[in-house]
């Protein structure tokens, strides 16, 4: 059995939150997948790839990801570059370059190549798809939800940024997400469905664990 958990969800529902303690209690890694798309995207930005110039890059040895249970870190030619993936112009970036489905198709089997070197230990995966397209078999699937004004508030309190404001690009980000042709950010059919403005951090992680106990017989 493939030792797989995903966690999916939209934009600031609680996923890291959870993958984290949920990594943590287990001491599986973790990978959060947004860091994929927000390195590629900014890479793309700064470089003004072409859509050619973005498929060899992602076949290129000049990116590479870290997987810690505490953070996933991009590295672009060597050099950390995850603190400058986590703003405003790159939540918009990143949102835009992820609904185009060949880069989608491209970073299938790039990001399912990061379970084997973990399969023994077991992964967590987080993201939008991990669930439908990524790891369709996965024996545990979670999909996040939590209020619009609650998961504004909780990325504002991340950007520096006013609730109003990020509601407004939240919504718009939300929409392409949810009804892109390829991999839309949608539950999977047997995901177990948590709102998790209805736990606190510690209740979520107690519930999926016990869930993964079982699943997993740990
Ligand atoms: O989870 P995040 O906010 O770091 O994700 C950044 C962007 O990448 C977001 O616009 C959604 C997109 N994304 C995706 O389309 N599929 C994934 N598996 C992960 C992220």
């Amino acid at each position: 059995m493939e030792k797989i958990i995903t966690v999916d969800g939209l934009a600031s529902s609680g996923k890291s939150t959870l993958s984290q303690n949920l990594s943590k209690k287990l001491g599986w890694p973790w990978f959060s997948t947004g860091v994929l798309y927000r390195g590629m995207a900014y890479v793309g930005l700064k470089e003004n790839f072409t859509e050619k110039e973005y498929l060899s890059f992602f076949k290129s040895q000049d990116w590479s990801i870290q997987l810690t249970d505490l953070k996933s870190l991009f590295f672009y030619r060597g050099k950390d570059i995850s603190p400058q993936l986590y703003q405003p112009a790159i939540d918009e970036k990143a949102s835009l370059f992820s609904s185009h489905p060949p880069y989608r198709k491209a970073l299938i089997s790039v990001q399912r190549a990061f379970y084997k070197p973990h399969s023994e230990k077991g992964l967590v995966l987080e993201g939008r798809d991990c669930g439908t397209v990524l790891f369709p078999s996965a024996p545990l699937k979670i999909f996040l939800t939590a209020p619009d004004d609650r998961r504004a508030k909780r990325r504002a309190r991340d950007r520096k940024e006013t609730a109003q404001v990020i509601l407004q690009s939240q919504k718009s980000r939300d929409q392409r997400d949810q009804e892109r042709s390829f991999a839309p950010a949608v539950p999977p059919e047997d995901a177990l469905c948590l709102d998790s403005g209805k736990y606190t951090a510690s209740q979520l992680v107690d519930i999926v664990y016990q869930k993964a106990q079982t699943t997993f017989l740990l």
